[in-house]
């Protein structure tokens, strides 16, 4: 069992990376945004014109994408070759693209190597669909964190709401949820599932400190 891994997994909108922010800056360790890595890697592919229905060109194109993160001035920054690419990967059609193309053994295999070198190198929090399944399977604490899909919409909406998105439409955002629960749960590897060693945390009734009390008194019984 590795101490200084820390898994939260869950669906889209569940808190995950809020939560495992505030734990990051609690325990002074890292924190890694796994889904960020997969959103870099489907803008790569957006922008190269890779056919991301056909599986030979994405193996063929997926070693074009150093994708890196690092920490600057206190703010993780996502690179894409370099770039930074963290505002654009925020995009709701680069999210959906990456669900699709995270299917793909290449990119997977590709991800889950760099998130395992980052893990090794120092202590982590790491969120994400596989992290206490597949990336981190020794981690001293794996969360599963979940949320009901209306409730998870009604955040998602007063994020956008309160960034100022004109034309929000909450039935539509509960539909976009649970389509990509779908994706992410039903794909062949590496499904999004609770990992049998890991506590589930429901937060449809919970504030984020409340969660963020849960999981580290869950932290320091370990
Ligand atoms: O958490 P997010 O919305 O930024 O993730 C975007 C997509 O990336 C998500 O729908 C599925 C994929 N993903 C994954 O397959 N495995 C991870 N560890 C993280 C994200």
């Amino acid at each position: 069992m590795k101490k200084n891994q820390i898994a939260i997994d869950g669906p889209a909108g569940a808190g995950k990376s809020t939560i495992a922010k505030m734990i990051a800056a609690e325990l002074g360790w890292i924190y890694v945004d796994t889904g960020a890595m997969y959103r870099a890697m489907a803008l790569y592919f957006d922008r190269s014109g890779t056919d991301v229905n056909d599986e030979a060109a994405i193996d063929r194109d997926v070693d074009g994408a150093v994708v890196e993160l690092a920490v600057e001035n206190g703010t993780q920054v996502v690179r894409l070759n370099g770039e930074d690419v963290s505002t654009t990967i925020r995009e709701q059609r680069i999210g959906e693209l990456a669900s699709w193309t995270s299917r793909y053994g290449s990119v997977r295999a590709k991800l889950t190597e760099l998130q395992r070198v980052m893990a090794e190198e120092q202590p982590v929090i790491m969120d994400g669909r596989d992290i206490g399944t597949t990336v981190l399977p020794d981690a001293g604490l794996k969360i599963y964190l979940t949320a009901s899909p209306s409730v998870r919409a009604k955040r998602r909406y007063d994020e956008l709401k309160e960034k100022g998105t004109p034309d929000l439409d909450l039935a539509a955002i509960e539909q976009e949820i649970i389509a990509r629960d779908e994706q992410d749960m039903n794909r062949e590897i590496s499904p999004l599932r609770k990992a049998d060693d890991a506590v589930e945390v429901d937060t449809s009734d919970m504030t984020i400190e409340e969660v963020v009390e849960r999981v580290t008194s869950l932290y320091k019984e370990r």
